[in-house]
């Protein structure tokens, strides 16, 4: 019996189930039923004895789960009922008595607390290797010069290993972002019943503590309502899966014949049915088509929340998708990106080629004559004028003589020569966090200090 008179609609069932989604939470489930289960029994609520045949049976449901011999039922509407109809039948009516003073609304929100904290735990070791690999080959490449870009043009010469650890700071955020959302997994919300308390004198603070959580949630329509860890997970994952893009792009163009500053792994690339001689890097696009996906998840989510009322709506149910989803992607992505770096292979002449440009010592020459007192934007002048000259004659800057500088300007002496001559601007930028050798070895340094 119950109060329901018509079965439900098969299409009913079918916008209402979750169980497809939500399986996955099964062994958050089982520990918080072993911790409510046996609060309840030290709290006299139920028998030790009906404990210890709860106890029984969520082992064997436990291992039903994890070899995949578990039935489901077409009434297994999410995993919380597959697994409390499970444990019933294997516990009769000690079995029923699992879900005192119990809701699936704090049920489900705990079993999504205990699933964000692991989730982001992963995350920050998966981000730490990803890392460590910038970290080694920005150290295998220390004084590799490349030319470092603005709008994709060339502007100035910065070493390989300046540009690979502007990704590890970049990381270093994102993998404190996750360690904050760890933080937020914290509290308890089990206890909350369905929105108002229960009416049963139970220990929150002990299932809290058999779960690891730091403190039971202080209001029960708060506990049964948030979800902002959720948030805060997708939130650090749509900005962490937006920086993997823009590795994810420069490692698409650095490996195109036209840069050819790098060649991936094989086992990091895919060839082509039709033209046996192409190497594609499809891991790097996907890590670039898979950032709008997570912002997706993001403001999908954020739009499911809006505007909700106080306390538990289903509406919340579409939360698991959007974070499993942003969980799974973010676990491939981050795979990738650090499959791709230990990997990869650099072409020091290609790189050294495109640093040497002629046009390249342009900023330089116009920060000498600064530095013999000209002002900067007089300065920027010339030599803009005098790299219009080079170029219509289709020669590099090193080729100028001083005569033909000394017509742009006769502050311009043979220390102007002589710095279009060398490659001493990468060395000359010594500025802090700046890609001169020194800086770098200091970059390294603090670097490898996040990690330890
Ligand atoms: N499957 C549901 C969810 O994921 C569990 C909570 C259902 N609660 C309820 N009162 N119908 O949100």
């Amino acid at each position: 019996m119950n109060r329901f008179s018509e079965p439900r609609d098969p299409d009913f069932d079918a916008i209402n189930r979750s169980l497809d989604v939500d399986r996955r939470l099964w062994p958050y489930d089982i520990a918080q039923s072993r911790a409510h289960v046996a609060m309840l029994a030290a709290q006299g609520i139920i028998s030790a004895e009906d404990a210890g045949k709860i106890h029984d049976a969520l082992t064997l449901v436990e291992g039903e789960l994890a070899a995949d011999l578990f039935k489901f039922e077409q009434d297994d509407e999410d995993i919380h009922m597959a697994i409390e109809r499970r444990v019933t039948e294997l516990a009769g009516d000690a079995g029923g008595r699992i879900h005192t003073a119990r809701s699936r609304n704090d049920q489900v929100a705990t079993d999504l607390v205990l699933f964000t904290r692991d989730a982001a735990r992963e995350t920050v070791a998966q981000i730490e290797r990803l890392m460590s690999a910038l970290i080694d080959a920005a150290e295998a490449h220390i004084d590799w010069p490349m030319p470092g870009y603005t709008h994709l043009q060339r502007a100035q010469p910065v070493y390989l290993s300046h540009h690979l650890l502007a990704y590890v700071w970049m990381l270093d955020r994102d993998r404190q972002r996750f360690a904050f959302v760890a933080s937020q997994c914290d509290v308890l919300p089990l206890g909350a019943g369905a929105l108002a308390g229960v009416n049963f004198d139970t220990d929150r603070a002990l299932v809290a503590k058999e779960l690891d959580l730091g403190s039971v949630s202080p209001n029960s329509l708060d506990a049964v309502s948030n979800r902002d860890f959720v948030i805060d997970y997708l939130s650090a994952a749509a900005t962490s899966a937006t920086h993997l893009s823009r590795l994810g792009a420069e490692l698409v163009l650095w490996s195109s014949q036209e840069f050819a500053f790098v060649e991936l792994p094989d086992r990091w690339t895919s060839g082509s049915s039709l033209m046996p001689q192409k190497k594609n890097p499809d891991a790097a696009e996907l890590l670039r088509s898979k950032a709008p996906r997570m912002v997706g998840n993001l403001s999908s989510f954020l739009g499911v929340l809006h505007g909700l009322p106080l306390a538990y709506n289903k509406d919340m149910q579409e939360d698991k998708q959007y974070l499993f989803d942003a969980v799974d992607t973010l676990t491939v992505a981050l795979a990738a990106a650090a499959g791709m770096i230990e990997g990869a292979e650099f072409n020091a002449s290609a790189m050294a080629d495109a640093a040497g440009d002629g046009m390249i010592a342009a900023t330089d020459l116009a920060d000498l004559l600064v530095q013999r007192g000209v002002p900067f934007r007089e300065s920027h002048a010339i030599v803009g004028g005098i790299v219009r000259e080079a170029l219509a004659a289709g020669r590099p800057l090193s080729s100028l003589t001083l005569d033909e500088l000394q017509a742009h300007s006769s502050h311009l002496d043979g220390d102007a020569v002589a710095l279009l001559g060398q490659d001493g601007w990468l060395e000359s930028k010594q500025s802090e966090g700046g890609t001169a050798l020194v800086r770098i070895s200091e970059q390294l340094v603090s670097a490898r200090s996040l990690l330890s």
